[in-house]
């Protein structure tokens, strides 16, 4: 829609047009990073063949979830840019795959950090490490994240921090053609029980209320969908359950292999095979 298409259809029509455009400009969000291109003008998503999703962003090249590895795979083609979402101790939701940093940051470096490794049941498994839950945002910051594995690219590690939801949202909407996002809600167990948001708000809603805040919402393929594409993952039912209360974006429930238990329920999903579809890794 445009100012040129209005005019087509002579005077009498032209202020509502230009009152509905208005409306639409005033309902848009506004970025911490303001966007450089006009959401317009960008080339749409690609829907002729499947979906390329960068998991965790370009991650064999730049260590994962970084700003840096998703611009990355901007630049690659990635139709979607694919992200797990846990809580600092002040309830701002970052992206990190792990619920301790110790594997991917340079955690042990940082000795004023050194008493705050906690052991907590995870899923029923007692761990210990130092959680993300147990930091706030400011001393996450602090941190930088490096590769997972030995085979990996090397030489960007120590180089980028830790990462925001609304940070990730911002490298989305800021690339040069339409982006879709793909941020599963991880371990919402363990967040709920350890980070308290003072309005009350649970993990769930906090994750809901962030992508309402930027804009995305619409079932897959209406045109909300495609201008800002969304989906919502988790390996945990209940709080997909509790999520299709709130949007009505497509969701994904993950299912691990037959071992492995969900997040929330303790259920496994007997019908996984090594043949079925690989949702996650
Ligand atoms: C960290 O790495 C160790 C050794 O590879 C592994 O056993 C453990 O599961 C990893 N921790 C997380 C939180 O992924
Ligand atoms: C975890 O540790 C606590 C405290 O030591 C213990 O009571 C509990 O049984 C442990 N849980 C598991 C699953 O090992
Ligand atoms: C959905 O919302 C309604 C109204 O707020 C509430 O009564 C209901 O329990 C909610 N359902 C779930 C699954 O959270």
């Amino acid at each position: 829609m445009n100012e040129m298409a209005g005019s087509g259809f002579g005077f009498g029509f032209a202020p509502i047009l230009f009152l509905s455009l208005l409306v639409a400009c005033a309902a848009r969000p506004i970025y911490p990073l303001p966007s450089k291109v006009s959401h317009g003008n960008r080339l749409p998503l690609q829907t002729s063949r499947p979906y390329n999703i960068a998991h965790r962003g370009s991650n064999g090249e730049i260590p994962e979830e970084t700003s840096a590895a998703y611009m990355r795979a901007i630049e690659e083609g990635a139709d979607f840019i694919e992200t797990d979402i846990l809580s600092s101790k002040d309830g701002v939701l970052i992206c990190f795959h792990d619920v301790t940093l110790d594997n991917i940051t340079d955690i042990a470096d940082h000795k004023e950090f050194a008493n705050r490794k906690r052991t907590y049941d995870v899923q029923g498994v007692n761990t210990t490490g130092f959680f993300t839950v147990d930091f706030t945002l400011t001393e996450l910051k602090l941190l930088r994240v490096k590769q997972r594995y030995s085979f990996r690219d090397q030489q960007y590690n120590g180089m980028f921090p830790i990462i925001t939801f609304e940070e990730f949202i911002s490298i989305a909407l800021d690339a040069p053609r339409v982006v879709g996002i793909y941020p599963e809600i991880k371990n919402p167990i363990l967040i709920n029980q350890h980070v308290k948001w003072p309005d009350g708000k649970k993990f769930e809603d906090k994750f809901v209320g962030i992508l309402k805040k930027y804009g995305y919402r619409g079932s897959y393929m209406s045109e909300n969908w495609l201008k800002q594409p969304l989906f919502i993952q988790s390996f945990a039912p209940t709080s997909l359950v509790y999520i299709s209360n709130l949007t009505d974006s497509p969701k994904i429930f993950l299912i691990d292999e037959v071992t492995i238990p969900t997040q929330d329920t303790n259920q496994v999903c007997v019908s996984s095979s090594a043949n079925s579809p690989k949702f996650h890794s």
